[in-house]
């Protein structure tokens, strides 16, 4: 879907259905074109034992895009979550977690070097009251952890693309603009920055209106960043109606053609693909349905307002 728009179709892929599942390989291999690891290459998968690099499931991930002829989006060198266990700071020095992570991400985005084409170099650095969110990497290395993060990161992987990632940020509001400072902070200091990702996980029927969104994209946009849509699901407040499952697929077309009529956005990924694999049941019991394929992977309404939106797009 979407290459003839030079536009890339992705979805996240979870480590443990992409060996298992011949349904799962199959329709991701033929949907998309792009894909991401939804947990294969967080530094806690990654480096579960300290001192040790256990790369077999991402790496497997890295192979079945290139077997497929699909570009790989990198999923998250610096994060506040899914760390080492090993990694605290009663055993390391300030220091020597600086040291840490600046070997992580040489590592990593070292290994992937020119197989990866976009990097969340940074994710979910800011709370929704605009503040930056406490974690190890702001203790130890302060604000300046971020740029210091895009700057090994470019150092491993010149010609990645690297993005600072968020949710919550994609319409108008505190966190929103607290974002848009941040990474005009970065290019104000000449920080090797290339875009943003709004990760556009909505909640039917509560969800920034699409033209704040589209306000939002230009604004970045005018900072000379790209804007990448990151981890798109749209959960359904249960019961999973008909009517619900409408409304989801008009949502999708919004945002898809939202997506078309943007200036600098060439990446569109999807959180997953298929309702039997998805975060949402087991984070949000409250809701479910998010994606464009049911657990029986028939596609869904969604499916196909998204297919209908990117053929009248190619025929343009
Ligand atoms: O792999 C271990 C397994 O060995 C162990 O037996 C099992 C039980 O503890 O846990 C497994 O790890 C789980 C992992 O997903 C892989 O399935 C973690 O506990 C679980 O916390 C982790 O959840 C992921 C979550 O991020 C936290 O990393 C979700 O699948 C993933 O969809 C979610 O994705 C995040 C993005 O990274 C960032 N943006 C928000 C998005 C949704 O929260």
């Amino acid at each position: 879907m979407g290459e003839e728009r030079g536009l890339y179709i992705g979805a996240a892929v979870s480590h443990q259905a992409l060996p298992a599942d011949e349904t799962y390989r199959e329709i991701l291999g033929r949907e998309f074109s792009m894909v991401t690891a939804e947990n294969a290459m967080k530094f806690r998968s990654l480096a579960p034992e300290e001192g040790r690099y256990d790369f077999r499931d991402a790496d497997a991930l890295v192979d079945f895009a290139s077997e497929h002829g699909m570009a790989m989006r990198g999923p998250t060198l610096v994060w506040h979550q899914q760390y080492p266990e090993w990694l605290t700071e009663e055993r390391f020095s300030a220091d020597e977690i600086s040291q840490i992570l600046r070997r992580h991400i040489l590592t990593v985005a070292g290994r992937y070097r020119g197989a990866v084409r976009s990097w969340d170099v940074v994710n979910e650095a800011v709370e929704e009251d605009g503040s930056l969110r406490d974690s190890i990497w702001l203790r130890a290395l302060g604000p300046d952890f971020m740029a210091k993060a895009f700057r090994w990161a470019h150092e491993a992987d010149p010609q990645a693309r690297l993005y600072y990632n968020d949710y919550s940020g994609e319409g108008s509001g505190v966190k929103s603009d607290a974002i848009y400072l941040l990474v005009k902070q970065l290019v104000d200091q000449g920080v090797p920055i290339d875009g943003v990702g709004l990760q556009m996980h909505l909640v039917l029927d509560a969800h920034a209106p699409i033209e704040d969104m589209k306000a939002n994209i230009r604004r970045l946009n005018e900072l000379g960043l790209e804007v990448a849509i990151t981890e798109m699901d749209v959960r359904i407040p249960k019961p999973v109606t008909p009517k619900k499952l409408e409304r989801q697929a008009q949502l999708y077309s919004d945002v898809i053609q939202m997506v078309l009529e943007a200036q600098n956005l060439r990446e569109f990924v999807l959180w997953g693909f298929t309702d039997r694999y998805s975060w949402i049941p087991e984070s949000s019991p409250e809701a479910d349905a998010g994606l464009i394929f049911d657990r029986e992977f028939q596609p869904k309404p969604a499916y196909q307002a998204l297919h209908d939106r990117l053929k009248a797009a190619t025929a343009q």
